[in-house]
């Protein structure tokens, strides 16, 4: 049995372990973390999925982000532990994120990724939006959570404000 449950302060370093042996040696050098320095993720966004004796299975967490005067979703980094791979569990985690985000009233997700894994969950590749270099074009993704959210909106991805405490976006958004 597998539990889903929001990360709480304490869970932080064990999601730290996992990523990081998920991840290849040097992944917050990557320029997606560069939009993360000093904002929090935010909270009702970030979950874990733990086995029934209490092992880590999988993380995801999500920060806010903003792209033209706009807000929206970073998604990820979302990582399952080698031994759990291929059960389903990242795509249980992303849609677990990504259902909570439109009940909190976010309007749309972005994230930097393989378009053949997360093209199942609707992700296509955002022409315009530019991330911190150097991020491949083609690894630019985005996803609608309401009509045409991402219609229009060009320009480079910057730092947004923290979210409000309980998750919803905040509106006053200026550059970071
Ligand atoms: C990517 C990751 C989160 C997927 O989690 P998961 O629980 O293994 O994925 P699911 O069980 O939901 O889906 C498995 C399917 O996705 C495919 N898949 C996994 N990673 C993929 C990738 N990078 N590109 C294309 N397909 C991929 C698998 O081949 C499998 O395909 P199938 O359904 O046709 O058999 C996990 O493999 C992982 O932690 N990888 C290392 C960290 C990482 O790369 N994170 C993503 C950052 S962009």
């Amino acid at each position: 049995m597998l539990t889903i449950t929001q990360e709480r302060k304490d869970d932080y370093w064990e999601v730290e372990a996992l990523y990081d042996l998920c991840f290849a040696p040097g992944r917050t050098a990557l320029s997606s973390y560069r939009l993360r320095d000093g904002v929090n993720p935010i909270a009702p966004l970030c979950f874990l999925a733990r086995d029934a004796d209490g092992t880590l299975a999988g993380v995801i967490r999500n920060w806010p982000v903003q792209v033209g005067g706009k807000l929206a979703v970073l998604l990820g980094p979302v990582a399952v532990h080698p031994t759990r791979q291929g059960e389903g569990l990242g795509a249980l985690l992303m849609r677990e994120a990504i259902n909570k985000a439109e009940e909190l009233g976010w309007e749309r997700v972005l994230l930097v990724g393989d378009l053949p894994y997360y093209s199942r969950f609707g992700f296509y590749r955002l022409k315009g939006v530019k991330m911190p270099p150097p991020t491949n074009p083609d690894r630019i993704l985005g996803y609608e959570l309401v009509d045409d959210a991402w219609e229009n909106l060009r320009g480079e991805v910057l730092r947004a404000p923290d979210c409000n405490p309980d998750g919803t976006p905040q509106m006053k958004v200026h550059g970071r």
